[in-house]
């Protein structure tokens, strides 16, 4: 009886994935970025509202200078409710408690950090490839 087991343990070592097969399935460990605008959806002053694909939440992309893009998530980081971006890209405004961001640095106003002690919009990283922005 203990042959029988011993001869099962050795078949299914057959069965094993090959070196090749272990190499396509391992996932790459550099995360693939996913394009959510293009340079020219984002002129210089204005703002871009965008669905993170991470998060699935709304998000918003600046160019407050030539060449320069920047992203913030629009959860406000007092309970979460979702800011909406002034349309001249200057600021955010939370219409639940009534929180304001600056779009420079995503930072609470004075008032809003000491009535609310929120803190800033989590900024998102970008990568600007030829005319395409991506997240990580
Ligand atoms: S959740 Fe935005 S101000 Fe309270």
């Amino acid at each position: 009886m203990a042959i029988v087991g011993l001869a099962a343990c050795s078949s299914s070592d057959s069965a094993a994935p090959t070196e090749e097969e272990l190499a396509t399935s391992v996932p790459s460990s550099a995360p693939a970025s996913k394009v959510v605008a293009k340079t020219s959806d984002v002129p210089v002053g204005s703002v871009f509202k965008f669905t993170d694909p991470n998060s699935g939440i709304p998000a918003y992309i600046l160019q407050p200078a030539a060449g320069t893009f920047i992203a913030y998530s629009s959860k406000c980081t007092h309970q979460g409710c979702i800011v909406e971006a002034y349309p001249d890209a200057s600021g955010f405004a939370c219409a639940c408690h009534g929180a304001k961001y600056d779009s420079v640095n995503g930072a609470p106003d004075e008032a809003t950090s000491k009535s609310l002690t929120a803190t800033p919009l989590a900024k998102i990283a970008l990568t600007i490839e030829g005319d395409q922005i991506s997240v990580a």
